[in-house]
């Protein structure tokens, strides 16, 4: 007889069942993020094209979409596959691509959505070329410049130019302007530190937009900007699209960010976990463990946060985090008093919410105390 594993959760069930560890998104919480990220891009008019590879989600996808989202961006050619399955018609991957086999995927793609692409370099764009003329669809193509990040891009407006020139060259590449994305200025703490460094930013974008301009190039989308700018991206007037991702969920590093007050996205997604042994709860340096640990937890970007019934708890450390272990301590001035019982389910704010999400087949949706979806992440681990 097969032995099935059973699901972590069913729809209708009580949250505090939910077998552990499993990936536990807040509705409400979510749906508001939503809201605010999407209302502050109207308000702008700006278009918003949100980042699918935080959440590798098409429920969310759509979610996005159905509240005015023009589209999504991916990072990866093949972790557009699922979200064009599942309808979604206008996707940017906004990263470049080398090879023909991811060239080909991308114009095979193109027959099915609008599909674009970033490109620094004369060589993808003949490859592009190519596997667009071979399956016959078009695709749209954005000159990545380098406005600091000192990751992808070209440096200047010649090179962008250049660019533009060869993209330009071909009938099947449809060119549709520039991406300037700066990852670093995400997480600048400080909100005024932070507005100052996306000014700096915004002006070197608008100095290649202006001299492309000035040689005859006009630039339908200028397209970048992620949660931690998205605020001070919108007053800029340099974006024509923002592409935020984490802000559907925030985690434990955005959270560290002061924001200005325009935009704030709350905590809505979690691990829960089970207290699976608190033999030295009681012991010289107290301590329970967790049924959480790197296999179900990034912590890249720092560990993650003890969340309590009224939110962060003031009491409790998630200390430490062996390969499915995760150690909680109370912090300095709690006493051993403050450590849950065995077998209680604990809720941790995951220290950086993409790799997270990376881990686990399904996001069980919770609403008030009741699990209310599941929703497969079904780009889970596409990354080709
Ligand atoms: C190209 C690009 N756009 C946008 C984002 C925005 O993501 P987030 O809002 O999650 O920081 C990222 C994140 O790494 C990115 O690489």
């Amino acid at each position: 007889m097969t032995i099935l594993i059973p699901p972590a959760a069913s729809v209708g069930q009580p949250a505090g069942a939910i077998d552990t560890p499993a990936l536990v998104l807040d509705l409400d919480v979510f749906e508001r993020n939503l809201a605010r990220m999407q209302q502050a891009a109207d308000r702008a008019g700006v278009k918003l094209r949100p980042h699918a590879k935080a959440h590798k989600t098409p429920a969310i996808a759509l979610a996005q979409i159905a509240r005015g989202a023009v589209g999504i961006c991916c990072q990866k050619v093949s972790e557009a596959v699922p979200f064009v399955r599942a309808g979604v018609t206008d996707i940017h991957i906004s990263n470049e691509i080398a090879g023909p086999a991811k060239a080909a995927l991308l114009a095979q793609l193109a027959l099915r959505a609008r599909m674009s692409v970033c490109v620094d370099d004369a060589r993808q764009v003949a490859e592009l070329a190519a596997a667009a003329a071979r399956a016959g669809s078009t695709i749209g193509v954005l000159v990545e410049i380098d406005i600091g990040q000192g990751r992808c891009g070209v440096a200047d407006a010649p090179a962008a130019l250049h660019l533009v020139q060869a993209i330009r060259a071909h009938g099947q590449l449809a060119f549709r302007g520039l991406q300037a994305y700066h990852g670093g200025l995400q997480h600048v703490r400080g909100a005024a530190e932070r507005a100052r460094a996306v000014a700096a930013a915004g002006a070197r974008t608008a100095a290649v937009v202006a001299a492309l301009a000035e040689a005859g190039v006009a630039c339908e989308t200028v397209t970048g900007g992620g949660s931690g700018s998205a605020e001070f991206d919108l007053a800029g007037g340099v974006y024509t699209e923002l592409q935020p991702g984490s802000y559907v969920f925030m985690d434990g590093d955005y959270g560290s960010n002061e924001y200005g007050g325009a935009l704030c996205f709350e905590y809505s997604l979690f691990v829960a976990s089970t207290v699976m042994s608190v033999a030295a709860a009681h012991g010289a340096a107290p301590r329970v463990v967790v049924d959480a640990g790197l296999k179900s937890l990034a912590v890249d970007s720092g560990l993650p946060l003890a969340w309590g019934a009224q939110g962060r708890s003031a009491t409790l450390d998630y200390v430490a985090a062996n390969d499915e272990h995760g150690i909680v301590e109370p912090r300095a001035g709690a006493t051993a008093a403050a450590l849950p019982a065995l077998g209680s389910q604990m809720l941790l704010v995951p220290g950086h919410c993409d790799p997270t999400l990376n881990l686990y087949d399904e996001i069980v949706g919770i609403r008030g105390q009741a699990v209310a979806s599941l929703w497969p992440v079904a780009a889970r681990g596409l990354s080709r």
